[in-house]
C-alpha cells in the first residue's frame, strides 16, 4: 500500500514517519514550503523524543519523501491521510478550511480508487462533507467514475509521547461506511496490531464523537480537580493530599487529576470549543462542557491573582522569573499554553519576564520576539537574576530539584509561585522561600 499523509505537523510527522519504519512507503505533502524544505534536509521543525531519528533514518532509506506537489501526493498512491490542523473559528467551531481543501485537491488529481483517511480532529457530519467535497470534485472533472471510501480514524497520540503512542496505540478507532473500508484499514494497521485486538470499528459519527467525547472527557477531569483545588484552598484543606486520596480509588486512578493553571495545548481547549459549538448547532445546552470550560479560563489566571495580592495589587515595573513555556513538558508546543496567559496578563498590568524553556524557545521566539517586556534566557540560572518571584508554568524535570540557595541570592526576593505544585511547601519554607501553589493553603477558616 502506497500512503500520503498530507498535513506534516505533530500528528502527520509522527504517523508518516512511523508507517515508514514499518516499511510502508510515504508521501508526506505539506502547503508551507519552508516546513518541506527543512524536512528534505532531514531537520524537523518541531520538538518531538524520538521523532528527528526516525525521519532521518526513514528518509535515507528512500520510503518516507516530502513534498508541496499535491499530484505527486495523489497519483498512483492507495490511502490519502488527511492530518491538518482543525483550529478554533471565531465561533469556537472547528474550522474546516485546511481538511476540506485537500478533499479539493484529492478530488483534483485522483485517477484510481482511493481510501481518504480522516485523521485530523474533526465534528460529527464532515466523513460526510469531505465525500460530497469529493465527489463534486470529481464530476467537474467527468470522474465520477472513480471510485473511493472516506473513514474516520482520529488520534490519540500525546505529543511528548507521541512516536512511542502511535507505535503501540492502545486503540485503533476506525469509523467505515464499507466492509471494503474496513479491510484495507486493517491490512494498514496490522503491523500495529498484533499483540492484541486494539482496532474498534463503528460508524463514521460514532468514531468522530470518540475522538471529542474522550478529550472533553480529560479535560472535564482536570476542570474537576482545579475546581476542588480552589475549595481545599478555602477550606484550609491540601489538594495533593485529596489528591492521593482520591486517585487510589481504582474507579478513579491517579491520571489527568493534577491541579495546576489549567488545560492548554492545540487539543483539549479546541476540542472542548468545538462540542460545545456542535451541541448549540443542534440547540441542545452542553451545561457540563460549557462549566469545564469556564473553570479552565479562570485557571489559568490563578497565579495572576496571587501574585498580584502578593505584590500589593500593583505588580508594574516588577520582574518575573518565568520557568516553563511549553502547555506541559517534553514538547515545544505553545499552542493555548498556561505561561502565555500568565505573561500576556502580567505584560498587561507593566510587569516584565525573564522566560526559560528547556524545549520552547524557539517557539516563544516566534510568538514574542518582538516585546521589549520580555528576555529570554538560554538557562534557568539567567532568568531568575534579580527577579522579584519565580513563577513556575510547566513541570519539565530539570526544573523538579533546584538549587534552593543559588536561587535566593541571584533574586530580588525569595518568593516563588508554583503552578504545577513541583515543590514541596516545607522544603521551600525551610530554605527561606515563600511559596505560593495551588489549593494548598496554611489559612484555616473558621467553618460551620
Ligand atoms: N497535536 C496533537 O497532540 C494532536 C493529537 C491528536 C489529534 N490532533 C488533531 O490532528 C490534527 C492536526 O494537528 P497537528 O497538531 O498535527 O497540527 P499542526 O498545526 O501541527 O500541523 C498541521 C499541518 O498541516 C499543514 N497544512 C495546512 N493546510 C494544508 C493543506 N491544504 N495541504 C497540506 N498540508 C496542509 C500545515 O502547514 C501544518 O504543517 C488536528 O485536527 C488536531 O486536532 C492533534
Amino acid at each position: 500500500m502506497k500512503v500520503t499523509i498530507f498535513g506534516t505537523g505533530y500528528v502527520g510527522l509522527v504517523q508518516a514517519a512511523v508507517l515508514a519504519e514499518t516499511g510502508y512507503d510515504v508521501v508526506c505533502v505539506d502547503v508551507d514550503q519552508s516546513k518541506i524544505e527543512a524536512l528534505q534536509q532531514g531537520e524537523i521543525t518541531l520538538f518531538e523524543p524520538g521523532l528527528e531519528k526516525l525521519v532521518r533514518e526513514n528518509s535515507e532509506a528512500g520510503n518516507l519523501r516530502f513534498t508541496t506537489s499535491p499530484e505527486m501526493g495523489v497519483r498512483g498512491r492507495d490511502v490519502q491521510f488527511i492530518a491538518v490542523g482543525t483550529p478554533s473559528g471565531e465561533d469556537g467551531s472547528a474550522d474546516l478550511r485546511h481538511v476540506l481543501a485537500v478533499a479539493d485537491t484529492i478530488a483534483a488529481h485522483m485517477d484510481d480508487r482511493k481510501l481518504i483517511v480522516v485523521k485530523s480532529t474533526v465534528p460529527v457530519g464532515t466523513g460526510d462533507k469531505v465525500r460530497d467535497q469529493i465527489a463534486r470534485g470529481l464530476k467537474e472533472r467527468g470522474r465520477e467514475d472513480i471510485i473511493f471510501d472516506v473513514v474516520s480514524n482520529p488520534e490519540f497520540l500525546k505529543e511528548g509521547s507521541a512516536v512511542d503512542d502511535c507505535m503501540r496505540p492502545d486503540r485503533i478507532i476506525i469509523g467505515v461506511s464499507s466492509a471494503e473500508a474496513e479491510q484495507s484499514l486493517r491490512e494498514l494497521y496490522a503491523p500495529f496490531n498484533r499483540n492484541r485486538e486494539k482496532i474498534i470499528v463503528m460508524d463514521v459519527r460514532s468514531a468522530e464523537l470518540t475522538k471529542y467525547a474522550a478529550n472533553c472527557m480529560l479535560a472535564t477531569r482536570i476542570s474537576f480537580m482545579n475546581e476542588i483545588a480552589s475549595l481545599a484552598e478555602m477550606l484550609g484543606a491540601d489538594i495533593e493530599r485529596v489528591r492521593h486520596g482520591i486517585g487510589s480509588d481504582p474507579r478513579i486512578g491517579y491520571q489527568f487529576i493534577y491541579p495546576g493553571l489549567g488545560y492548554g495545548g492545540s487539543c483539549f481547549p479546541k476540542d472542548v470549543r468545538a462540542l460545545i459549538q456542535t451541541s448549540e448547532e443542534i440547540r441542545f445546552g452542553a451545561s457540563v462542557l460549557k462549566a469545564v470550560e469556564e473553570r479552565n479560563n479562570r485557571q489559568k489566571l490563578v497565579l495572576v491573582d496571587k501574585i498580584t495580592r502578593h505584590f500589593g495589587g500593583d505588580v508594574s515595573g516588577r520582574t518575573f522569573a518565568l520557568w516553563g513555556l511549553a502547555f506541559k513538558p517534553n514538547t515545544d508546543d505553545m499552542r493555548e499554553a498556561p505561561a502565555r496567559a500568565t505573561m500576556e496578563a502580567l505584560w498587561q498590568a507593566g510587569a516584565s519576564v525573564q522566560a526559560h524553556d528547556p524545549k520552547a524557545m524557539n517557539e516563544c521566539r516566534r510568538l514574542y520576539g518582538h516585546r521589549n517586556d520580555l528576555v529570554l534566557c538560554e538557562t534557568k540560572e539567567m532568568a531568575l537574576q534579580g527577579a522579584d518571584a519565580l513563577i513556575v508554568a510547566t513541570e519539565w524535570k530539570s526544573f523538579r530539584v533546584p538549587d534552593f540557595g543559588m536561587m535566593k541570592s541571584a533574586m530580588k526576593q525569595a518568593v516563588i509561585f508554583d503552578g504545577r505544585n513541583v515543590y514541596d511547601p516545607a522544603i521551600a519554607t525551610r530554605h527561606g522561600f515563600e511559596l505560593y501553589s495551588v489549593g494548598r493553603s496554611a489559612h484555616r477558616p473558621q467553618l460551620g
